[in-house]
């Protein structure tokens, strides 16, 4: 079987529309640092992308973090595999993540951070799936919208593959 991968959103169009939204981001921060949390692995080249067009003071941590399996996925419940080096209290905390799908992840990953009393809390993904959504999340600033097919690229990955593509493409099986 042979997979090819067809373009969803170009290079040019992620780096326009990522463009934008540090140009708000930045805006809406109104001068203030914010302490950037990129999700490994799938966050880490938007991260990268986004961190460098923000015009306010940046600091950064990451987190990995993986679902327990197919079972303990429908409950909710990920296991933290690379914890913050950094405490958050009193940081204005930007999450940032390739996708939110069902919204497993991001559900319980803000619930983890909220308790540990940042100044600010918002979530950032480069892709959004809202038609897949199982639990809700609140997302502040999404660069696109798509349907529900397997995409790849851009940190995000089929079999751990094809991260490091600079575009957006889906996954086509031959
Ligand atoms: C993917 C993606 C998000 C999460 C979204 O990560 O990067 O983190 O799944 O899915 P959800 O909204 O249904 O929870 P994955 O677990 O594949 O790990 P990776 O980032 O290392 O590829
Ligand atoms: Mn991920
Ligand atoms: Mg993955």
């Amino acid at each position: 079987m042979s997979e090819t991968i067809r373009v969803l959103l170009s290079e040019e169009e992620v780096d326009k529309r990522i463009a934008e939204i540090a140009a708000k981001i930045s805006e809406d921060y109104n001068g203030e640092q914010v302490h950037m949390i990129c999700v490994l692995k799938g966050g880490v080249f938007f991260t990268c992308e986004l961190a460098k067009r923000l015009t306010i003071p940046v600091s950064m941590d990451f987190m990995s973090v993986s679902s327990y399996g197919a079972d303990t996925k429908s409950s909710g419940v990920v296991k933290i595999v690379k914890d913050l080096d950094e405490g958050i209290e009193g940081k204005n905390v930007l999450v940032v993540e390739d996708i939110i799908d069902s919204g497993r992840t991001l559900s319980y990953l803000l619930e983890y951070l909220r308790n540990r009393n940042p100044k600010s809390l918002k979530l950032c993904t480069l892709l959004d799936k809202p038609e897949r959504r199982v639990v809700e999340v609140d997302v502040d600033y999404t660069c696109f919208d798509i349907p529900d097919e397997f995409v790849v690229g851009y940190g995000l990955d089929y079999a751990q593959k094809y991260r490091n593509l600079p575009y957006i493409g889906v996954v086509e099986l031959g």
